[in-house]
């Protein structure tokens, strides 16, 4: 069965990156760009950049106009209440160090922070180290056989010393959705804030924070097919103002004197200094592009790529997956094969996938592997370019045993 993609011709990348012989299937690190986002970067820079909030002059409020539309375009993508709901920051991993620093004051030694089994070290790392700064304890739940969150052990983990549950929506290593809807009302009965690490979760299909019901959601936008150097941190008005401000510097003051300050609300207080500009016009064009698609289309193609994908490497001898992967990726091992072998041999004939820990060291560690390889979809993706990888791997696994 062929799957073609209508999109393709959307993201320039991929017709470039064919004629250096590059099948690219590593967009779980990051995606190919649409024409749409180019289009808006050079339509930025050669019509005149300027600094956003601070100029009096028709630059700046031509750029702060098209900043703040791109903070309600996002707004609107996620169904944020409003748009001071959505703080720019400069990825996932910087929004959740921002919040384990922000909400640092609102713990007591012995108190819970709980991860899970296999999240990013960008949702483990933060809490860690908060937990050593301030005496709590890091609570770890585990997963079940199909590599999810094990609601069972959740509901005796979380407890009435749990203050903060941190959780990944989209498993970035076992490609599948966790259980969310249980596990932030299992957070919630215990007064506990909630936060989601949409970083993987937020490019595939509609997310709508309010009736996920969490406290923060954070994502990146060059996941989302929009420009690097960017995240996005939603929070629930309540939950924004529980913050500390974390970085201080221009813009995010309400009143200095040298002894002392007055700080802005959230979004502006917690974006110090300039931000990234063009990055955020460029999310903003993005989620436009996005927006016009077929969700549907969308969705139903995603499906059928990763049934293609599972179906190749259920066929091959050898092969073993991590976990149950659901959509858009599939991360598995080769007995009797390194990965780091596989992985070179691949990248000898022009396939671009990922090898090694992804991120989730210990997750690895689990399943008593030091690394993986992994294949990430995204809608540009079509049956050749697996193709093309499952040519490679026959010839590379030829050679390896
Ligand atoms: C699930 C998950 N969380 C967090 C991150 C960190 O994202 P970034 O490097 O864009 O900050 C990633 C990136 O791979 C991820 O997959």
């Amino acid at each position: 069965m062929l799957v073609p993609s209508p999109w393709r011709a959307d993201f320039p990348a991929i017709a470039a990156l064919q004629r250096q012989d590059q099948t690219y299937l590593d967009n779980a690190a990051t995606t190919q760009k649409p024409q749409a986002l180019i289009d808006a970067l050079t339509h930025y820079y050669a019509n005149g950049a300027a600094n956003v909030h601070r100029a009096q002059h028709l630059p700046g409020a031509h750029a702060t106009q098209a900043f703040e539309d791109s903070r309600s375009k996002v707004a609107q993508w996620l169904n944020a209440g409003d748009i001071g709901q959505i703080v720019f920051t400069h990825g996932t991993t910087s929004a959740l160090n921002l919040l384990a620093y922000g909400l640092e004051h609102q713990f007591n030694p012995g108190d819970e922070l709980v991860i899970s089994a296999l999240e990013h070290h960008a949702n483990l790392l933060p809490w860690q180290q908060l937990a050593q700064r301030r005496d709590l304890k890091l609570v770890v739940l585990p997963l079940d056989a199909a590599g999810l969150i094990d609601l069972e052990a959740a509901a005796q983990l979380i407890g009435p010393r749990t203050r903060l549950l941190a959780v990944s929506q989209l498993s970035n290593v076992l490609g599948a959705w966790q259980p969310l809807p249980q596990l932030l009302a299992m957070a919630k009965a215990r007064q506990a804030l909630t936060v989601v690490d949409g970083a993987q979760g937020v490019v595939h299909g509609r997310h709508d924070v309010q009736a996920l019901g969490c406290d923060f959601y954070v994502f990146s936008s060059h996941k989302l097919y929009g420009p690097d150097g960017l995240g996005v941190l939603y929070g629930r008005n309540a939950a924004l103002q529980g913050l500390r401000h974390w970085q201080f510097g221009g813009e995010m003051v309400q009143d200095a004197e040298y002894q002392h300050a007055t700080f802005r609300p959230a979004p502006l207080g917690y974006e110090a200094g300039t931000p990234p500009i063009a990055s955020v016009i460029g999310l903003g064009a993005t989620l436009d592009y996005l927006a016009g698609l077929d969700q549907d289309a969308v969705a139903a193609h995603e499906a059928a790529l990763h049934d293609y994908l599972l179906h190749g490497l259920q066929a091959r001898k050898g092969i073993r997956l991590l976990g149950a992967p659901q959509l858009a990726l599939a991360s598995f091992v080769v007995d009797g094969v390194h990965n780091a072998d596989l992985a070179h041999l691949l990248t000898e004939q022009g396939i671009a996938v990922r090898a090694g820990h992804h991120c989730a060291m210990p997750l690895l560690k689990r399943f008593g592997l030091a690394g993986a390889i992994r294949v990430s979809l995204a809608l540009y993706n079509d049956s050749a370019d697996l193709e093309r990888f499952f040519e490679a791997l026959d010839q590379a696994l030829e050679m390896l045993r």
